[in-house]
């Protein structure tokens, strides 16, 4: 079968985007990174079929095999300091949120902070990372690995990861499927500081309401701590209560679900 991620299908579909596509890279952020450094515009992107140092949140590693996911990196300039480098994340998880929502008949939840989870199972991991000088923001580098075609059965993550092709049962075409998030992450680029965003952004929040343990980052320390995760702030920060009564905003870190 022909593959659905060719350059010149990208080129006529992304054009005039500037795009980057690379059959074997490293990973997808530092290409970006390289790029955005030598004035990359924001939107341009940059694709791989195969990531040989693919990386996730807290220094994991990130693969998937070839033609079974969607591999992308997209400069970002946004006007933020760094008190607002959560509203990267609330972009990224809503554009792809909204994105496989699209392509399926499925509701699609994320888990906080940037989980998306389709069928109650990770579908998207989203991995921003971003450059300052001071505090303002020369370039944000959002990069997205998104699971398409590849077949979790029999494996470790067989509980808590899932394809899009799993739920259609049909094929998706990830050259569309790009396109579509590109645009929905170029439309809230746009409002990115907005109400709007993160009300998008807690809507879909399965977090909430939860019992949680978090390996957590706080404003006051670091550690964990369990309790109900009972909303979040404009910052982005996780509100999670614990017996005592006590209220922990809670800036980065990991949560499960605690029984
Ligand atoms: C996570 O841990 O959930 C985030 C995973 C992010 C993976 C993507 S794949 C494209 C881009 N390049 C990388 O090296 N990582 C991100």
């Amino acid at each position: 079968m022909a593959s659905d991620l060719t350059p010149e299908r990208l080129a006529a579909i992304l054009s005039p985007r500037k795009f980057k596509f690379y059959e074997e890279i490293g990973s997808t952020n530092d290409v970006a990174r390289e790029w955005a450094d030598q004035g990359a515009p924001a939107g341009s992107v940059v694709l791989a079929e195969l990531q040989t140092q693919g990386r996730g949140r807290f220094k994991r590693q990130w693969s998937a095999p070839v033609g079974s996911a969607l591999l992308t990196s997209t400069v970002l300039r946004p006007a933020i300091d760094p008190t607002q480098l959560a509203r990267v994340t609330m972009l990224g998880a809503v554009a792809v949120a909204e994105t496989v929502e699209s392509f399926t008949p499925h509701q699609v939840a994320i888990k906080w902070p940037n989980d998306v989870q389709l069928a109650g199972k990770k579908v998207a991991g989203i991995l921003p990372e971003a450059e300052w000088r001071g505090d303002r923001c020369v370039f944000v580098i959002l990069g997205i690995g998104l699971n398409v075609r590849i077949d979790f059965t029999d494996t470790l993550l067989e509980d808590s990861a899932i394809s899009i092709e799993t739920v259609t049962k049909q094929p998706v075409d990830r050259a569309l499927l790009l396109n579509q998030l590109l645009q929905r992450i170029d439309h809230w680029s746009r409002r990115l500081t907005s109400e709007d965003l993160w009300r998008a952004w807690r809507e879909r929040l399965s977090t909430l309401g939860q019992h949680v343990q978090a390996t957590a980052v706080t404003a006051q320390t670091g550690g964990q701590i369990s309790g109900q995760a009972v909303d979040v702030d404009g910052l982005g920060r996780l509100l999670i209560r614990d017996e005592n009564d006590t209220i922990h905003h809670v800036v980065a870190g990991e949560v499960t679900l605690s029984l």
